[in-house]
């Protein structure tokens, strides 16, 4: 009763900030992402006959801040009557910087422990199940690029586009490798009650989304850039004019962005954008990888590069 599945973080390019069920953890807004393909969790779901609680390793150490979480989610998957379980996870990237490692992490513990407990769940079933533990964990189970629909209810998710016929790659700056201060979900509960453009997000993203697909649909990187700049930007407008306002780019966040100015201006194929913590992501096509990488590396303040391709949804490696 051991199962193994790996799954990749996805980085939104039309993004999920705001919930429209709190308890169900329904976002207020749909969006759209690339799954990543060398930025891993590998997480392994053991239940044992032993009474008692869950424990949790993250990278080889007790990681009891994150277990209620991942109890939660086991309890959605298996029941809330099911045996105790051991759960290892092994997180290649910083975690909880930014870098979507919830998205990873609730994509491949859904599907690791359907495994182990010899449930047999669709994806779709699974995606839901997993955004109900963390919003953005939804788009990991399906690869490439990545559409997920809010609906009043539920949400649907649903692959737009396969990596292989439009290969965008990611390079992420490093600017910080600590803990983000405020956490995602604390932060979209600031922004919804405090933030004056709470509403008027709210009420363009169905036309950002609209573009977005379009502009995938026929390839067209101009288009995509130009929109999801202006949706990330508008998702920290959100988080800077909350109450107390929260801020997570530093200097070198803004010297990340100053240097993909420049290297559109030198007529590359590159564009940023930005979560819930310092780090900026840079999407190119394959041809600007070299110099996007050699540009963000020269920037003052940045600590690390990591660079990945459009990879697969989560899945199984291995039961027993
Ligand atoms: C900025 O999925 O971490 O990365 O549902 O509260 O766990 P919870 O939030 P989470 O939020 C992700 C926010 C984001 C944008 C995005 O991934 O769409």
């Amino acid at each position: 009763m051991k199962a193994v599945a790996q799954a990749q973080p996805n980085i939104a390019l039309i993004k999920y900030w705001g919930k429209r069920d709190h308890e169900a953890n329904l976002p207020a807004v749909s969006s759209f992402s690339l799954t990543l393909d060398s930025l891993r969790t590998t997480m392994s779901v053991e239940f044992c006959d032993r009474p008692g609680r869950d424990t949790l390793r993250v990278n080889d150490a007790p990681a009891p801040g994150m277990l209620d979480r991942v109890s939660a989610c086991l309890d959605l998957v298996v029941g809330s009557k099911r045996a105790a379980a051991e759960v290892i996870s092994e997180v290649n990237f910083p975690i909880g910087a930014g870098l979507a490692s919830s998205s990873s992490a609730f994509a491949a513990l859904v599907v690791a422990a359907a495994a182990s407990s010899r449930t047999t769940i669709d994806t779709q079933t699974l995606a839901r199940l997993a955004g109900a533990c963390s919003g953005s964990a939804a788009r990991s189970l399906y690869g490439g690029i990545v559409e997920l629909t809010a609906g009043e209810e539920q949400i649907s998710v649903q692959p737009l586009l396969q990596s292989q016929p439009w290969p965008l790659e990611v390079v992420v700056a490093v600017t910080e490798k600590g803990k983000k201060p405020v956490g995602s979900g604390e932060a979209m509960v600031r922004g919804e009650k405090t933030s004056p453009f709470y509403s008027s997000w709210l009420a363009r993203q169905d036309e950002d989304l609209e573009v977005a697909r379009a502009a995938v649909l026929r390839q067209d990187f101009n288009s995509l850039a130009e929109v999801a700049e202006h949706n990330c930007l508008k998702m920290h407008s959100v988080m800077w004019s909350s109450k107390p306002p929260i801020v997570y780019w530093n200097s070198a966040t803004l010297s990340c962005l100053e240097a993909i100015r420049t290297l559109q201006d030198q007529g590359h194929a590159v564009f940023f954008t930005m979560d819930a913590g310092p780090q900026v992501k840079a999407i190119c096509l394959p041809d600007s990888v070299d110099v996007v990488m050699a540009a963000l590396r020269q920037t003052p303040g940045v600590q690390d590069l990591m660079h990945s391709k459009l990879g697969a949804g989560a899945r199984l490696l291995r039961s027993t």
